[in-house]
């Protein structure tokens, strides 16, 4: 399970994303982003970070600790800005917190070269989960002394928006040609041979088992948690073993 902690101070909002995530102090002295659950993408987005964030890191990517983060909407009386004060009351209860990587940078492809490995494995990774939000524009990767590290994997597995036609938009191909880091010949090849025997059935029922079951209730046409956290492991197992021959817009390195 997530580590659960409750948010004693919030700091300010950040203003690169989309989203409007915050910076909150919690009960354990440490000083995350939230994600809050009532923010516009509601808690789909929160449980696409939940199962990617914890994906990656299982995989070897390094991406900072999440944790559920516990709010008292009364936080957000004192909040100057309508549209944060909106946030904080909406979002009473189970919202995400992530490790906030002090001193990170924004990634920069002309300020940081990545291997065609490290590159490939990254390109592996987001089509597997069919990210669309990794591109040059908006590389959702941070550098933290020196090193690459992944972050906001909200607009994800887009299939998990239209579970009856699941197995049709998870077969799709994933298009990698305005891909943060398509420039590095990323060798998806050798990251496939790597990656796709640990993404088991057994790792997704670790991963999954990780979402918070208040962002799984009431899902139209499923009984149970567990049996959405089986939905989300299918099209991930079934796309680990073909997604590498389904990857257009690169050149890969050789
Ligand atoms: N763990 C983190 N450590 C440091 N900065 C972060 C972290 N997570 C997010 N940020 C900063 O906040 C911005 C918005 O976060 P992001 O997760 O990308 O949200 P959005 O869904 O709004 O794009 C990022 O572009 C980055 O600058
Ligand atoms: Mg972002």
């Amino acid at each position: 399970m997530l580590k659960e902690v409750t948010a004693t101070r919030y700091i300010t909002p950040l203003r690169e994303g989309g989203s409007l995530p915050g910076l909150v102090e919690a009960d354990d002295f440490g000083t995350y982003v939230i994600k809050f659950t009532g923010a516009g993408q509601g808690r789909k987005t929160l449980v696409a970070e939940v199962v990617c964030g914890e994906l990656a890191r299982r995989l070897g990517f390094r991406m900072p600790r999440l944790v559920t983060l516990r709010l008292d909407p009364v936080l957000g009386l004192g909040e100057p800005e309508q549209q944060v004060q909106d946030l904080l009351r909406s979002s009473g209860g189970t919202n995400l917190g992530m490790d906030f990587l002090s001193g990170a940078l924004g990634y920069d492809p002309l300020a940081f070269p990545v291997s065609p490995e490290e590159a490939g494995r990254i390109v592996w990774f987001d089509a597997l989960i069919n990210n669309v939000d990794r591109s040059w524009r908006n590389p959702n990767l941070l550098v933290h002394r020196g090193e690459l590290w992944l972050i906001d994997h909200g607009a994800t597995m887009i299939w998990h928006h239209n579970w009856p036609s699941v197995e049709a938009s998870a077969a799709r191909p994933y298009d990698a040609a305005e891909h943060a880091l398509a420039r590095f010949a990323p060798d998806v090849t050798a990251a496939a041979a790597e990656l796709a025997p640990r993404v088991t059935e057994d790792l997704l029922a670790e991963v999954t088992a990780e979402i918070p079951d208040a962002w799984l209730a009431d899902e139209p046409g499923f009984d149970t948690p567990d049996e959405l956290r089986r939905a989300y492991a299918r099209p991930l197992l079934a796309r680990a073993a073909v997604i590498a021959e389904r990857i257009t817009g690169i050149e890969e390195g050789k």
